[in-house]
């Protein structure tokens, strides 16, 4: 992996470098195609950034790579290879570390679940808090799990008013075996 390779333009490879099936049967997307309206600000235009070898990216595995200091992660979902920061959208941890099914990641901060194709909140973390449209969300405990005491005064304000945001997605793409994340200028 290079954090530092850059400025390739060439064509998206047309082939099919991974996940190959069987003849006759359905392939897997190699790059998931998201929502413009999931789109990382200001990535829309921006320079294509080498920063993993696709072999390397295991089919519905995740990996972080580093570019500057954004730290991203590489996703193998079933709908192809997606980009979004390895930055938890509650506060921040990183989501590498969690544990992904399908499209679902698990936080393994406060276990949230977050869709990493549709950007959205799966289930809130335990410390409660703003969703994406602003609703309020209790605490919880984990099934099993004595409930945890609430911290008091300004951490419980905190707690409270922190929201959750969507998961916003790079343009990715594969050229020359490389995958290629669009990362907007500084
Ligand atoms: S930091 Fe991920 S759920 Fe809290």
């Amino acid at each position: 992996m290079s954090d530092t390779q850059g400025g390739s333009s060439g064509p998206q490879v047309p082939g099919r470098e991974r996940g190959a099936a069987e003849p006759g049967l359905p392939q897997a997307p190699l790059v998931a195609l998201t929502p413009p309206s999931l789109a990382v600000p200001g990535s829309a235009g921006a320079p294509f950034v080498a920063v993993l070898p696709v072999a390397d990216l295991p089919a519905g595995g995740m990996v972080r790579v580093s570019h500057g200091d954004l730290d991203l992660l590489l996703a193998s979902v079933p709908a192809g290879i997606l980009a979004v920061d390895d930055r938890c959208p509650h506060m921040a941890a990183p989501l590498s570390l969690g544990r992904l099914e399908g499209c679902i990641v698990d936080c393994p901060l406060h276990n949230g679940r977050f869709d990493l194709c549709s950007g959205e909140t799966v289930r809130m973390p335990t410390t409660g808090g703003l969703d994406a449209n602003g609703a309020p969300h209790l605490p919880w405990s984990p099934p099993g799990s004595p409930p945890k005491p609430e911290p008091a005064g300004l951490k419980a304000e905190a707690r409270r008013l922190t929201r959750v945001r969507r998961l916003r997605h790079y343009p990715v793409r594969v050229v020359d075996g490389m995958i290629e994340i669009a990362i907007p200028l500084p």
